[in-house]
């Protein structure tokens, strides 16, 4: 059974992984706007990614035998400088979602939660992985400048990572 205590910041973290889908679709509908296809389908994937987070963590607290509670979900960021920018924040958005992930680590290991803990690191290291990507995109950025021909090459390579459900949706149906 999960502590009180520790069911809250579930709960919280479930609402916090909602939002980073919801702040990626918003920074795909930026560069959508702005002809970038690939950086616009790179964060419409990473959104899908946000909600199975989401839902992962929704499972585990149904399987612990407690409730799920939604929260407002606030609404993102869709106005950027440049496609640097609009990377830099994805990064930091990353770096603040780690931080957010160990104090539900520390908050397990206060609580005795070894099921909780164990459940988490799945989430640690994701979370190395999701900062790595995004602060190799940035230093990408930042060597390719202005440079459009970079940008455009970049934005080829980024494109490559395919939604799921852009796949589904391409389907046919019967
Ligand atoms: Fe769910 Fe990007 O962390």
């Amino acid at each position: 059974m999960l502590s009180e205590r520790m069911l809250k910041a579930l709960n919280e973290q479930i609402t916090k992984e909602l939002f980073s889908a919801y702040f990626y679709l918003g920074i795909a509908a930026y560069f959508k706007e702005l002809g970038f296809e690939g950086f616009a389908t790179w964060m419409e994937a990473q959104a899908e990614e946000e909600f199975g987070h989401a839902i992962r963590i929704y499972d585990y607290v149904f399987e612990r035998g407690g409730s799920v509670e939604l929260e407002k979900i606030e609404k993102p960021k869709q106005d950027f400088a440049s496609p640097l920018k609009a990377f830099e924040a994805v990064y930091l958005h990353e770096v603040g979602v780690t931080e957010s992930i160990y104090k539900l680590v520390d908050i397990a290991e206060e609580e005795k939660d070894r099921a909780t803990y164990q459940f988490l690191q799945w989430f640690v290291e994701e979370q190395v992985e999701e900062e790595a990507t995004a602060k190799a995109i940035v230093d990408k950025l930042k060597i390719i400048g202005d440079n459009p021909h970079g940008l455009f090459m970049l934005d080829r390579e980024l494109g490559a990572r395919a939604p799921k459900f852009r796949v589904m949706l391409l389907q046919p149906t019967e």
